[in-house]
């Protein structure tokens, strides 16, 4: 098996003396599409930013392609391959669409920024119907959009994403779901973060469910679905019902 995100024992905070991580261990698949579920404050932002190089890390390691990354800064953790969209601010909104995706493009090679743009344009083709709109002024599920086109010009292996669905109506969330499958397909590995645990369990073939810093539960979506104590604790137990 080649696991491409490997974390081991992390542990992780804002503050020195506080460890809002404790000891986590995750593994993704080259390819894979896992989901990250787990209550508020369980700390799936803070374990995906701490992947990410945004939260120092207490202990443990974070491996891309089995190579210690935990000592790099963010923006070598993008051109390793590791994009990451957080869950606010993940756009400018005072800037165009254009001028969002030329910013992202920046830490590219100078002669290959323009075909990535282009390319973002010609994969998102309701962002480049309009490349002079204002982001602000962009409904939600666009917004979105625009924040994975960001953190997909720089071709990377493997993209996570912070609750993407987070404020948008049911069908904007379809759009989103719809659309990070065929990145998923197109060979990008994706971990998710989402908040509506039967959504993410329907769109990932993985869950991985935190509570309070721990990783609780590591299974194929099916069997976090069917599982009777998932099912009570996550999911009004209406599955638990079924199961019995
Ligand atoms: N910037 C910060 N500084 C200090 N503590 C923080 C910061 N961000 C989050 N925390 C704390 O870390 C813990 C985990 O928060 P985190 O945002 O990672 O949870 P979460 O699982 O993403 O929750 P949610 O579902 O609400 O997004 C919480 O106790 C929170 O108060
Ligand atoms: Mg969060």
């Amino acid at each position: 098996m080649s696991d491409i995100l490997r974390v081991r024992a992390l542990s992780a905070g804002y503050q020195p003396d506080m460890s809002i991580l404790k000891g986590v261990d995750l593994k993704v698949d080259a390819g894979e599409f896992v989901v990250l579920l787990g209550p508020n404050g369980a700390g799936k932002s803070t374990l995906v930013k701490t992947i990410a190089g945004l939260v120092p890390i207490h202990g443990g390691s974070v491996k891309l392609r089995g190579e210690e990354i935990s000592d790099l800064p963010a923006h070598l953790r993008l051109r390793h391959g590791l994009a990451f969209v957080p869950q606010t601010e993940n756009i400018f909104a005072q800037m165009t669409i254009r001028e969002n995706l030329q910013l992202a493009a920046q830490i590219l090679p100078k002669a290959t920024r323009a075909g990535r743009i282009a390319a973002m344009m010609d994969t998102f083709p309701d962002l480049a119907s309009r490349p002079g709109t204002r982001a602000g002024a962009l409904s939600g599920g666009q917004r979105q959009m625009l924040a994975v086109a960001r953190a997909l010009i720089v071709e990377p292996e493997v993209l996570i994403l912070d609750e993407p669905s987070a404020g948008l109506s049911p069908l904007m969330v379809a759009d989103v779901f719809a659309r990070l499958k065929a990145i998923n397909a197109s060979g990008i590995t994706v971990l998710l973060v989402e908040q509506n645990v039967r959504a993410g369990l329907s769109i990932a073939s993985r869950g991985v469910i935190l509570v309070e810093g721990r990783v609780a539960h590591d299974a194929p979506s099916a069997d976090l679905a069917d599982d009777p104590v998932v099912a009570q604790l996550y999911l009004g137990g209406r599955a638990q019902e079924g199961a019995q």
